[in-house]
Formats: structure tokens, sequence, C-alpha cells
């Protein structure tokens, strides 16, 4: 179930980037940064690095990477500013039709998201337009949102499925995502959220859809290698906790990853059945209590926030990142870029609202966004660092200093950014 890009640079074309203020490589073990761990960022000071063929050979000072330079390898002048990793955002709805400007009127005006839900729209209303528009609709549009993510820094995203609800539309979904990994240079890890709503003409009967994403969705995503992970939205009125339990058991037992939508708008479970299944990730967790908390611990499940889609509904009430952090937890930061509760592709916005609503501190927030990301979606020995051997996939931002990144809100744009060694923006 890969979704690998061709380098565009295999040629093995050699360049250097110098000059950086602070090189931020998050250099350490390929593993999940906990506690202290995640204010650790390896900075190099007035760094240089070397890259080969999409892929880094060297990362360390001026002298120690222009004394492995060969004759007429281009140089480019990062004029003292700030590099990165790209940021990995693990938590993205890529592919919908249609925008829902018309909701978040409705929303300004004081009605609530999930009142918009009950009266029909919400996620639904995105499903019939989804299953209405073609694949080469719904690829213009991906692609449209790819640069929309990598003109911002971004990467690598995962990106669900879950606007389709029928096993055509899923996989058209699907392939959508595996066609737009495979034209832009945004590189995308699918996942498939069958069970994102009991789609219209489920009503009622629950039951008899969970029957059809398990026994006909699931396998057939499967036997066209069309996702690695699964996830499901645990709410009570939607895929409740045992529900969830039993589409995230058939999907493990077909070799699928696992992800939850959990404790959103209730703490009703989804965090304890992540705990117990020891799912790769528990997303939201907006209303997760303690309890959840230490059995995320202890089941070392990787909590994603995404503190865009608090803040786009109107919502006060963000995770407790504070908490999870002191529990050792490694915490993951992403967008959740979907049409309505979370129309932002910028992760720096997102490192933004985790400093100031969560109190994370932008160190913290610069490890939960490359390198815990990564690990959530099993490529930290690709990306999500600098250093030798991962892809080249590197951002040189507009600031001389890291903490200006979550700092200049709204501001802060990427000068450069590289998808393995190739510039794109
Ligand atoms: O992660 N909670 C469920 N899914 C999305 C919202 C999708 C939508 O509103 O279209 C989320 O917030
Ligand atoms: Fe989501």
């Amino acid at each position: 179930m890969t979704n690998d890009k061709q380098s565009p640079l295999e040629d093995g074309s050699l360049f250097a980037l110098v000059n950086c203020s602070q090189l931020v490589t998050l250099a350490g073990a390929n593993r999940p940064r906990v506690g202290a761990e995640m204010r650790e960022l390896a900075i190099v000071h007035d760094g240089a690095m070397l890259i080969r063929g999409g892929k880094i050979e060297a990362v360390g000072s001026l002298k120690e990477i222009e004394a492995r330079l060969t004759r007429g390898a281009q140089i480019i002048d990062a004029e003292r500013r700030v590099v990165t990793p790209g940021f990995v955002d693990a938590h993205t709805h890529l592919v919908f039709a249609a925008n829902r400007a018309d909701e978040f009127e409705m929303r300004c005006s004081g009605i609530t998201y999930q009142e918009i839900a009950r009266q029909g729209g919400g996620i639904r209303s995105t499903v019939r337009r989804t299953r209405a528009a073609t694949k080469s609709e719904l690829l213009a549009i991906a692609q449209k949102h790819a640069f929309w993510f990598l003109r911002a820094g971004t990467t690598t995203i995962e990106a669900k499925s879950g606007y389709g609800l029928s096993v055509e539309a899923e996989m058209k979904i699907l392939r959508v995502v595996q066609e737009a990994g495979k034209i832009t240079p945004l590189r995308c890890v699918p996942t498939f959220l069958g069970a994102h709503e009991v789609p219209e003409e489920f009503l009622g009967r629950t039951g008899a859809y969970v029957e059809l994403v398990i026994e006909e969705m699931l396998p057939t995503v499967a036997a066209h290698k069309l996702a690695r992970f699964c996830d499901v939205f645990c709410e009570p009125h939607i895929f409740d906790q045992a529900a969830a339990g039993r589409i995230l058991e058939a999907a493990r037992r077909l070799g699928f990853g696992l992800r939850i939508h959990a404790d959103q708008f209730s703490c009703s479970g989804g965090a304890m059945l992540a705990a117990t299944l020891g799912t790769a990730t528990a997303d939201h967790l907006e209303h997760t209590d303690a309890a959840s908390i230490a059995a995320l611990a202890a089941a070392a499940v990787q909590p994603v926030l995404l503190p865009g889609s608090v803040y786009s509904i109107g919502s006060r009430h963000y995770p407790d990142a504070r908490a999870m952090i002191d529990a050792g937890l490694a915490v993951v930061l992403a967008t959740d870029f979907n049409p309505g509760s979370s129309p932002i592709a910028a992760m720096p916005v997102v490192l933004s609202l985790a400093c100031t609503q969560m109190k994370m501190t932008p160190a913290e927030t610069i490890t939960a966004a490359t390198i815990n990301a990564a690990c959530s979606l099993n490529l930290a020995g690709q990306v999500g660092s600098l250093e030798a051997g991962k892809y080249a996939d590197v951002v040189v931002h507009e600031a001389s200093d890291y903490r200006e990144i979550p700092y200049f809100l709204g501001t802060q744009r990427p000068a450069m950014v590289f998808a393995q060694g190739e510039r794109v923006v």
C-alpha cells in the first residue's frame, strides 16, 4: 500500500543550500519525541546542506559542506533565513467538491456546526457534491489544494477519503489521492474514511452501513491497495465506540494502520478505544479526560491535535496539549483541512494557534509538525528531519529565527520550498 514518489532528480544532480541562519534539523532518533525532547530542535547555526538526487547527502557548517562540494555544483543562498524540514500534515481531507462558504456565513450569524449538520448540511452536503463530481473534476480540485499545502511549506500530507460513502465514490476519491500524489510534488499518504458519516440512503440504518463498510468497502480498498490507514469518526450519534471498534478491527485484519476521529464533541470513549486497540493515532481529543490521556500514554498512541478546526467552528474548547505532553505523549499537530470544520491548509497558522491557544512552545509545535507527524505515518525514515539519507523536503522561511514562524500569524510565507530536492515554490 505505497504511494512512493519518483524523484525528478534521480540523475544525481547536486546542489548546496548555504547561509542558513538556523538550520533546524530535528536530528535524532527516528522515533516520536516526547516530553522535553519536543523542545530540542538540533539547530545548526550558520548551517548548510548538500543535496544529491533529491536526497540529503550532508548537513553541517558551511566549512564542512564547502569541503565536500565538487566543481560546478549549484549553490543556493538562503540569505540568512531559517531552514526547516517540510511540514508533515498528518490529518487532511484533501479531496472534496465545492466549498461550504455558505455554512461559514451561517456560523458567523450564530448557527452552530452541529445544527447545520442536523439540518442536512455539513459532511452530507459535501458528499452529495463529491458523488456528483467526475474523477477529473476532483483531480483538478485536489491539484489546486496540493499547491495550497506546498506554498505554505507542507511537503507530505495524509489524505482521507470520506466524502463518497459508497464503494464507487470512496474508490473514486482514493484514486484521486493516488493520482494527486503522482502528478504534484506533494507526497500523499492515503487513508480510507468510509465511516465518516452515515449516508442519506442509510439514515436510521447505521448497522447496515457499518456492514457495508466492513464487508465491501474495506476489502475492495485493500484489494486495490488504495489506502495505508483506516480512520473512523467516533461519536455517539454517528459511529459509537462499538461500531468504530468493529470497523477498526476489521481494517487491522486486512493490514491497514489505524487512526480515529475521537472525542471531538464529547468524551465518549473514542480515545479509550484508541488505547485499547493501540491505534497509530487518536485525532481531535478536544473533550478527552485525564483517564483517557493516561490510557493513550500507556498504549503509546500519538495524539493528532487540530486547533484549526476548533478555531474555525468558533469553539473555545481546545485539546489539553500541555497535559498530553506532560503525560509523555508524542503530540502531532495537523490542519484537518476540509470544507467544513477547517478550511485551513497552512501549517504555520496551526502552529500559531497551538502556541497561543494550547500553550505549546514554538519549538514543541515544530517537532509536532515534522518528526512526530512523520512517525505517526511510519515515514520517519524518509522525512520529518534534515538528516543524511532522507528526502530533501526543505523549507526556507521568510524569517531569521524559527520562533517567527508561529509569531507572524498569517504573514509568514516560505521563501523557497523543495520537495525531493526539486524547487516547487
Ligand atoms: O475532522 N469530524 C469529522 N470530520 C471533519 C469535518 C468534516 C466536514 O465538516 O466536512 C473533521 O473535523
Ligand atoms: Fe478530520
